[in-house]
């Protein structure tokens, strides 16, 4: 591991797995005197009651409120129900799961010795392979299969070795797209962050995760990002609540999947630009990873369209509007002076070891992912029959069951976070905050955890909130604030 690599998980905040606060979740496994329950909950009658649970979640009532709801009819936060996507076209799909609704319950989620993760990453159904090179990648793959083990060594081997460059290449594309927004702000007075935001994300992570360099081909460089909202949107549509007019929603973007062949031509221009300028890594995989050609580019291409883009186009923007007056008044102001006081305003200082001295600024991080998780729903089907433990009963869960966890109520657990709706900047800080960084999911495993070939959290879960911290350290350097409302910035205030 090299040097900076090493500085750099050690930047990992929380490593120590001592939980003192009163209501510390205990491991799941372990045998409990509590009473065992029946769970409560029902998947109705069959056909309709899919049907009911499925307009509830996308229509009547959305995600949050879907789980809220049950949570108070059941009187419990462990219970059954359905979840899409359903009939008419999900024949084959078993909409019926257990859903695990607090921070005890979730855990059980993270123990690959009682759960299983082949092909559960979005629940019951599985987008076809066709959208990923006829195969299955590593997030659809279970810890117990032999190509997982390959295939997590890889991506965390990529990760490491692109350490070396991972910093410079984010501040120079932070230039380009500060400068784009600038330019929008002086022609109209007000700049949308998304198409600058994605743009940069794609040209940068495509360099650190795949070593290919979109400036050499005008097409992929100018749309790159936009083939990949594509083919990201088409696979995981049947699952997502969209918004727009009912009942158009449930007609046309959740009763189906999109054919592939939609979007191959896209994809396929991604495939062959990595084919040609990602060498190095794919005779990487080859060599050392034992993987063909093929698998190494579709992993590749996964990685960095599925888990890295698609991860951090969700986060960078709720990061973003949390700087917003309307949300965190006074917030900047605080950040910012961190920045200063401990880096100063030279970008040639902003390193992963610099930003281990930013406390406010990762526990801000930190709690943009507590309140809005990227990835906000969790599969895991149990391996075997097993006790799953809540706070106040044990419930039987049977060999095959599919378990549900909604990551933005489990995080709202009263019993671990303290008002837990309000937006705390500092939660994380000092040793309690240090403390809750063992009940901080976002990554499929806690905050303090490593990923490994024997879990399944996410390969880049340090990466992950240093970048985070690293954009904010950089955008705290260029500017004393900006004015954003709703995804919009209307003004920068630049560094005197
Ligand atoms: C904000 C950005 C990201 C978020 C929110 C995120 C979140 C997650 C989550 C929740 C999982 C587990 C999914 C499940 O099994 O239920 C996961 C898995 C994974 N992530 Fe990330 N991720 C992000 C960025 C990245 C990046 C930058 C990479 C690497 C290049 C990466 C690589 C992976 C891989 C390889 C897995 C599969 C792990 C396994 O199969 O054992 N992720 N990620």
């Amino acid at each position: 591991m090299s040097a900076m690599m090493a500085s750099m998980m050690g930047a990992s905040p929380g490593t120590s797995s001592s939980s003192s606060i009163a209501s510390t979740p205990s491991i799941p496994s372990q045998p409990s005197s509590l009473p065992v329950r029946k769970i409560p909950g029902s998947y109705g009658w069959p056909l309709l009651g899919p049907i009911s649970d499925r307009l509830d979640y996308f229509w009547f009532q959305g995600p949050e409120t879907f789980f809220k709801k049950r949570i108070e009819k059941n009187k419990s936060t462990v219970f059954r129900t359905n979840v899409p996507p359903t009939f008419p076209f999900f024949l084959d799909v078993n909409p019926n799961v257990i859903a695990v609704l607090d921070v005890k319950s979730f855990s059980h989620l993270f123990d690959m010795e009682i759960v299983e993760k082949a092909n559960v990453l979005v629940g019951d159904w599985m987008p076809s392979t066709k959208y990923t090179g006829d195969m299955r990648v590593c997030a659809y793959l279970d810890t117990s299969e032999a190509k997982h083990t390959q295939l997590k060594k890889f991506s965390m081997d990529i990760l490491k070795r692109s350490s070396a460059i991972w910093v410079k290449t984010m501040v120079s594309k932070l230039d380009t797209m500060w400068a784009t927004i600038e330019s929008d702000l002086s022609k109209s007075g007000s700049s949308n962050i998304i198409p600058p935001l994605q743009q940069f994300l794609f040209n940068f992570l495509t360099i650190c995760i795949t070593g290919a360099d979109p400036s050499t081909s005008p097409e992929i460089s100018k749309a790159g990002f936009a083939l990949i909202d594509t083919w990201l949107g088409l696979q995981l549509l049947p699952t997502v609540k969209v918004g727009i007019l009912q009942p158009l929603e449930e007609i046309f973007l959740h009763s189906f999947q999109y054919p592939f062949w939609l979007v191959q031509g896209g994809y396929n221009k991604l495939v062959k630009f990595i084919e040609e300028e990602g060498t190095e890594a794919i005779q990487r995989g080859e060599k050392e990873f034992n993987l063909t050609a093929k698998e190494t580019v579709h992993n590749l291409l996964f990685m960095l369209g599925f888990n890295a883009y698609g991860g951090f186009s969700l986060f960078f923007l709720a990061l973003v509007n949390a700087l917003g007056d309307d949300q965190n008044p006074g917030i900047q102001e605080k950040l910012r002076n961190e920045v200063r006081e401990k880096i100063g305003t030279d970008s040639s200082k902003l390193s992963f070891e610099a930003i281990k001295e930013l406390e406010l600024v990762q526990s801000f991080v930190y709690e943009t992912l507590r309140l809005n998780p990227p990835v906000p729903l969790q599969y895991a089907r149990a391996r075997k029959d097993f006790k799953l433990t809540s706070y106040d009963s044990v419930y039987e869960i049977k060999k095959g069951e599919l378990l549900c966890g909604y990551q933005p109520l489990v995080m709202k657990d009263s019993k671990v976070f303290d008002n837990p709706e309000n937006f705390e900047p500092g939660r994380f800080t000092e040793e309690k905050g240090q403390e809750l960084l063992n009940y901080l999911f976002w990554s499929n495993g806690p905050q303090t955890g490593s990923p490994s070939e024997s879990n399944k959290q996410c390969a880049a879960k340090d990466y992950v909130t240093l970048t985070a911290s690293l954009f904010l350290a950089d955008m705290f350097q260029r500017y004393d604030s900006i004015t954003i409302s709703s995804g919009s910035i209307t003004a920068v205030k630049n560094a005197n």
